[in-house]
């Protein structure tokens, strides 16, 4: 009882400290640790997953409540292929039962939540395909919020794709080589058309400090933040994804910090520190809320 009241608190607490800052645009997250869950608690693995499937729906529901505008999980790797038949049987089974559930939950509507699917969708089981293929459908004109849900994906598979791609335009006549640039790649990427594929905050669990293979380049090109911990998927709770958040904005402010020094140490370098160009470095600075302006 104590526990849960103190949790609460500093839920709250958090809820409050991580609302007064800018939250991230695009968060991805590795949904990892099912299995080693269920393992602990004594449960199938099979329910490992089912628990795994229910994180993800708060984990949703806390993104919506933050005002994120574009969320990416991790569902299925091209890696995941190589396990056992009857626990892929299980994995797509879940995904196809929640992606329907998505398609008729009237918050998808409400909310007017884009869904896509990212990855090598036709290496799938055609039930799920039809899934994947009904929620796109029933969710496609929308842009209030985007959820894409990466199946089959495997980010090294999606940067080829791109480069076969372009390979071909070219040799067709349409696309010169001098013409591929950041942009032109991110378009050919699985996430073109999502409303901003670079990737603020990627959100590991389960312990692992790597990013298998998930989101190279959409997450680089931002540098962005990375959180790891230790809860397994089932277990993650908000304060753990409040925490993301804090690291997140925490990163922003130390880029926006040291942006700032290294302009002063420009302006001092060169010698003409004007007073115009000081004055305008503090306006920067306390825009930024780095500095605070005296009353
Ligand atoms: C993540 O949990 C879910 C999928 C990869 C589908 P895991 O199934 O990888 O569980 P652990 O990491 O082995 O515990
Ligand atoms: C990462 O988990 C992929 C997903 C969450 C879908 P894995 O358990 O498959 O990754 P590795 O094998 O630890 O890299
Ligand atoms: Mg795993």
């Amino acid at each position: 009882m104590l526990r849960k009241t103190l949790y609460h608190g500093y839920e709250r607490l958090l809820t409050d400290e991580v609302k007064k800052h800018g939250v991230p645009r695009h968060i991805a997250v590795i949904m990892d640790g099912n299995r080693r869950y269920a393992d602990r608690v004594r449960i199938m693995r099979y329910y490992g997953h089912i628990y795994g499937a229910r994180t993800t729906e708060q984990f949703l529901e806390w993104c919506w409540e933050l005002g994120i505008r574009q969320t990416t999980i991790y569902a299925f790797s091209t890696e995941n292929f190589s396990r056992s038949r009857p626990e892929r049987a299980k994995i797509f089974e879940i995904i196809t039962k929640k992606l329907d559930e998505l398609a008729d939950d009237p918050r998808t509507h409400e909310r007017r939540m884009r869904v896509s699917a990212i990855g090598e969708v036709h290496l799938l089981p055609t039930y799920l395909q039809d899934a994947i293929m009904r929620v796109e459908d029933a969710t496609q004109s929308y842009d209030g919020i985007h959820l894409n849900i990466a199946v089959a994906y495997g980010g090294q598979r999606e940067i080829l794709d791109a480069v076969q791609d372009m390979a071909r335009k070219v040799r067709e006549g349409k696309l010169r080589t001098d013409e591929i640039d950041e942009s032109v790649i991110s378009r050919h990427l699985y996430t073109n058309g999502v409303a901003d594929s670079d990737v603020d905050l990627i959100i590991r669990t389960g312990g692992d400090i790597r990013t298998s293979n998930f989101l190279p380049w959409q997450a680089n090109g931002s540098e962005c933040a990375a959180y790891f911990c230790a809860p397994f998927w089932p277990e993650f709770r908000k304060i753990d994804f409040l925490r993301a958040i804090r690291v997140y904005q925490m990163r922003e402010h130390e880029q926006k910090q040291s942006a700032l020094t290294r302009t002063a140490n420009m302006l001092a370098a060169c010698g003409s520190a004007e007073l115009d160009d000081v004055i305008g470095l503090f306006r920067g600075a306390v825009r930024y809320g780095l500095l605070c302006r005296s009353r």
